[in-house]
């Protein structure tokens, strides 16, 4: 039975995130360390890393790691649980932009990294850290998926397939990881001003947020990592399964 009266607060919990070096995944790192959790900023890019973890503050720690590499994600997560004793949060965040033509020579190379990097690299660190979580009282595990698992965005097979796939390997996780307590969710985050959507000119991503969203504009990375910590708190223990849009009202949007 869940406590009578769950916290809503992650303060002394550990979190991993990762691609937090940028973006949704800095901003989730560092409102996860004003909550007063501890904070494993995981990321490929290790001087961000390192930059991140310092603005974290409260013991948050660097670790570069390329999520594609199944042996350096075991080795990074034994690492982590050594250097916090616990591992309650686990964030999937990192992505990289993936669109490709279906007749470019380079597709099937693109694709593989694609799904290694958004959608394998999340199954191998969920198995990964499953030891760690499974003696947390309120483990949490929110997956980072896109409106283009919901729809798609032509030249973009890839990231579509990648991001469809963890819309469902997180109702698969919800499924077996259920009877155990442990929450899987996911956020499908629309347009958001982050380096990803960077190459996007102001004027587009100007006509494309009235043209698109409900609500007439480019998302933030704080609206996201908010939506990422009210599904982590160990309050939130009757939400498992789910695929959350964060998008503006992309999706509610016909015209
Ligand atoms: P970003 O480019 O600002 O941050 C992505 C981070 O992931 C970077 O720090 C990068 O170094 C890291 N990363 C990339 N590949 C990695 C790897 N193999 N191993 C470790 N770290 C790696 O992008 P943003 O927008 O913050 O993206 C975060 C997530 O949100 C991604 O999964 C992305 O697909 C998703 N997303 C982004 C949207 C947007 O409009 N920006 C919309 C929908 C989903």
């Amino acid at each position: 039975m869940p406590h009578p009266s769950p916290s809503r607060s992650i303060a002394g919990r550990t979190a991993i995130v990762t691609g937090a070096a940028s973006g949704m995944g800095r901003a989730t790192a560092l409102l996860f360390a004003a909550e007063g959790a501890a904070v494993a900023v995981v990321d490929r890019d290790r001087a961000a890393c390192v930059a991140v973890a310092e603005e974290c503050g409260g013991g948050a720690r660097a670790y570069a790691l390329d999520v594609a590499d199944a042996d350096a994600i075991v080795g990074t997560i034994a690492t982590i649980a050594a250097d916090f004793g616990r591992i309650d949060i686990l964030v999937n965040n990192a992505g990289i932009s993936s669109f490709c033509a279906l007749d470019d020579p380079a597709y099937e190379e693109v694709w593989h990294r694609a799904l290694g990097v958004m959608l394998t690299a999340h199954q191998r660190m969920v198995r990964a850290a499953l030891p760690w979580l499974r003696q947390s009282d309120a483990a949490r595990i929110v997956n980072i998926a896109s409106t283009e698992g919901l729809g798609a965005t032509p030249g973009d097979t890839p990231y579509v397939a990648a991001k469809t796939g963890v819309i469902g390997l997180t109702r698969g996780l919800a499924v077996d990881l259920g009877p155990e307590g442990i929450t899987v969710n996911c956020i499908c985050p629309g347009p958001i001003r982050t380096a990803m959507t960077d190459a996007v000119a102001e004027e587009h991503k100007v006509v494309f947020a009235k043209r698109r969203t409900a609500l007439r504009r480019y998302g933030e990375p704080e609206e996201v990592a908010h939506i990422t910590l009210s599904l982590v708190l160990p309050a939130a223990s009757y939400i498992t399964g789910v695929a959350i849009p964060v998008d503006g009202g992309l999706m509610a949007r016909n015209a």
